[in-house]
């Protein structure tokens, strides 16, 4: 009887080096596999994401923007590939999240104070400097609500404010948001997006926003990745530099809505296909 030889099974499969991103990129994304119940949801994903911008995601019900940004942020386990932080890893990085749902997102038996000062104080700061960075917040988001106050005692705008000042607390570099306004009202919505922006331009960090409103999506991006139907590719990534602050003038510039559009039918076609 002649021996078998039982070859790995990726025997055939060359070892791809790791490519990393054009200058500039925060996170380089490789060979990205997630597989949901035996379907593929990304397979092989490739994506550089720039540092120091806000990227948009937009795409089809179910494409897969809250799991791409939650296996960024080490929320979702990813099958295969490779994700890096300016070359480092999750745990050498900062990263803050916005969850969609204000109302579950904070400690409720804690004060709207604690629950922003919660990463601080897990990173172990002194109360000095928990005391300076929280005089910073709230000077950056020009709070005029009570900091003192349970998060169920403050309105649903107040409620995603605080939690986007704690996502901020520890000055991460890189803040994802899942649709953060989608709960809010729309007198809300122009407050936080407002607020967003300008804390982006005073500290230029990288941030990934899931956006279902393509108005929205794009008055905050420097670049709208648009993403197909799964299993999920990078249909087009439009660039949009128009200049910040970005104000009510900015919907009606020739850019603004040249992308919109543009986004629009890229986005159509890969509903319909
Ligand atoms: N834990 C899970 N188990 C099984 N399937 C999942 C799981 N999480 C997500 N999915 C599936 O993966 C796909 C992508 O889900 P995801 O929530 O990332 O999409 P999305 O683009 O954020 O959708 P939406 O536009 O509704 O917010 C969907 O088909 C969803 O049903
Ligand atoms: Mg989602």
């Amino acid at each position: 009887m002649s021996a078998v030889i039982n070859a790995p099974v990726f025997a055939d499969v060359p070892v791809r080096e790791f490519q990393p991103g054009p200058a500039g990129t925060q996170i380089t994304i490789r060979g990205l596999t997630k597989y949901f119940a035996g379907w593929p949801l990304y397979e092989d994903f490739n994506l550089d994401i720039p540092k120091h911008k806000i990227v948009s995601v937009f795409g089809p019900n179910g494409c897969g923007k809250s799991t791409l940004i939650n296996m960024i942020a080490g929320l979702v386990p990813i099958d295969a590939g490779e994700i890096l932080f300016d070359g480092k890893s999750l745990k050498d990085t900062k990263i803050g999240y916005v969850f969609q749902n204000y109302r579950e997102a904070m400690f409720p038996w804690m004060r709207t104070i604690d629950n922003i000062a919660y990463p601080l104080k897990l990173e172990g700061r002194s109360k000095a400097e928990v005391d300076r960075r929280m005089a910073e917040l709230v000077a950056s988001f020009d709070v005029k609500f009570d900091l003192n106050r349970y998060p169920y005692e403050l309105s649903g705008g107040q409620q995603q404010t605080a939690s986007i000042m704690r996502a901020l607390a520890n000055n991460p570099e890189v803040l994802f948001l899942d649709e953060p306004f989608s709960a809010l009202d729309f007198e809300m919505t122009l407050f936080i997006r407002e607020k967003l922006q300008e804390v982006f331009m005073q500290t230029g960090t990288t941030m990934l926003l899931v956006s279902h409103d393509l108005e929205e999506a794009v008055y905050l991006a420097d670049q709208v990745l648009l993403l197909t139907k799964r299993p999920t590719r990078v249909a087009e990534i439009l660039p949009y530099n128009d200049v910040r602050p970005r104000t009510v003038d900015t919907l009606s510039e020739p850019g603004f809505i040249s992308t919109k559009k543009l986004s629009l039918e890229i986005f159509q076609s890969e509903v319909r296909r």
